[in-house]
């Protein structure tokens, strides 16, 4: 339809160097298949801090409320260490995620097989591997209350609550099992039961779900630490993992450097469906806005680029752009183009922008 309305938000750090990338592949879509996205570009994080004393603006996120779907950069950087909490560029991540109720987050790990040398594991142990990580987004530790600093009989405290509803646990324990039926049929239900009453608790509602509606999948409980370990050990007996907020975060940039790197891993925030279909949604990749990196062009744009793809996917249906978009990316690694974080002996490096131009020329010579 020719009016999809998306909002970007670029962000700092690498955030705005991936997502000119990105940008390079929506004026392609344009141009050589019609495809005209109603784009409105703002600031969030420590850019919009700078403009406006707020990481996120109150108009940014009646826009983000209003558009069929966000796609974000990254936010953050020592620039903004300093700033209260409730205006660090996190802040306005948080915020979105929060006031979009984009509960499921999903970060599928998929290693490409031009990139097997790139992971730091070995190739029989990384080879087709294909997992979902379902994080839980919107809850837990990140917005328990109460949270803050203290001081007891003399002594300094700072301290968080891990706390789940029953309904928060239940609704994205829903979205991992319906997600494994379409793949593999089994589910892994990650927390730390041994140690943590929300673990319990998690488990036990986990379990509910699957015997009142899905019965038919595969799902076994495993510890978050033991999670860790296997993910690295035989990452291969994994589908479909659900965990919390905070082990979603940690679980997941370990599971980045099994595709090679962080730089490889897109992500889907959804929200729940409404009576006509229509979630709220927000894209974005699993990195963070790499200071070390920024502003040298050499930030890796491939996992901004297959968020989009994400997007094409689960916002619009348009499946068959999206599979476009990902054999491109797959044949730009297939030549050995590689930025940085990926390369390997007798590839060739690029430039984020290189990476960018590659993935164009390779989706003018699909569509040819
Ligand atoms: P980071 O993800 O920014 O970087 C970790 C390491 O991975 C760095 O060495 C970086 O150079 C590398 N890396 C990350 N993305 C890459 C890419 N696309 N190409 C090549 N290399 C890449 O994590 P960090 O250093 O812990 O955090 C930096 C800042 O980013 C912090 O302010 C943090 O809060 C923020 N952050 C934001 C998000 C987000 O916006 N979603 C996610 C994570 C961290
Ligand atoms: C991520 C990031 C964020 C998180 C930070 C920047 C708030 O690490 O998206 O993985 O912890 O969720
Ligand atoms: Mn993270």
């Amino acid at each position: 339809s020719a009016n999809m309305k998306l909002l970007m938000l670029a962000g700092d750090g690498i955030g705005p160097e991936v997502m000119g990338e990105v940008k390079r592949v929506i004026s392609w879509m344009d141009k050589r298949r019609h495809v005209a996205f109603d784009l409105d570009e703002d600031l969030v994080g420590g850019a919009c801090y700078d403009a406006h004393g707020v990481a996120v603006t109150d108009a940014t996120m009646d826009k983000a409320m209003s558009v069929d779907a966000v796609l974000l950069g990254a936010v953050g950087g020592p620039k903004w260490d300093d700033v209260a909490r409730a205006h660090r560029p996190e802040a306005g991540l948080l915020r979105l995620r929060k006031d979009m109720d984009l509960f499921a987050n999903l970060r599928p790990a998929v290693v490409f097989d031009a990139l097997i040398d790139a992971s730091t594991l070995k190739p029989e142990v990384v080879r087709g591997l294909d997992i979902m990580i379902v994080r839980e987004l919107t809850a837990g530790v990140y917005f328990g209350q109460p949270r803050g600093t203290d001081v007891r009989d003399g002594v300094r405290y700072g301290f968080d609550t891990q706390i789940y509803s029953e309904p928060e646990i239940d609704r994205v324990a829903r979205v991992a099992f319906d997600l494994a039926k379409k793949r593999g049929n089994k589910v892994t239900s990650v927390e730390k039961a041994n140690v943590m009453e929300s673990g319990v608790f998690w488990r036990e509602v986990v379990s509910n779900v699957h015997r009142e509606a899905y019965g038919d999948v595969a799902l076994n409980h495993m510890y978050a630490d033991n999670c860790a370990m296997q993910l690295v050990r035989w990452p291969g007996q994994f589908d479909v993992i659900v965990t919390d907020n905070l082990f979603g975060d940690i679980l997941s940039d370990c599971a980045a450097m099994l595709t090679g790197s962080l730089g490889m891993l897109p992500s889907a925030s959804l929200g729940e469906a409404d009576a006509s279909g229509f979630r709220r949604a927000m894209y974005e990749p699993v990195h963070g806005s790499a200071p070390d990196i920024a502003g040298q062009n050499k930030a890796n744009p491939l996992a901004t680029v297959l968020s989009f793809s994400m997007m094409l996917r689960y916002s619009f249906d348009m499946g068959a752009d999206a599979d476009l978009i990902d054999a491109a990316v797959k044949n730009v690694l297939a030549a050995g183009l590689r930025t940085a974080d990926i390369m390997s002996d007798g590839a060739t490096l690029v430039s984020t922008e290189g990476m960018g131009r590659a993935l164009i020329g390779e989706l003018d010579k699909m569509a040819a």
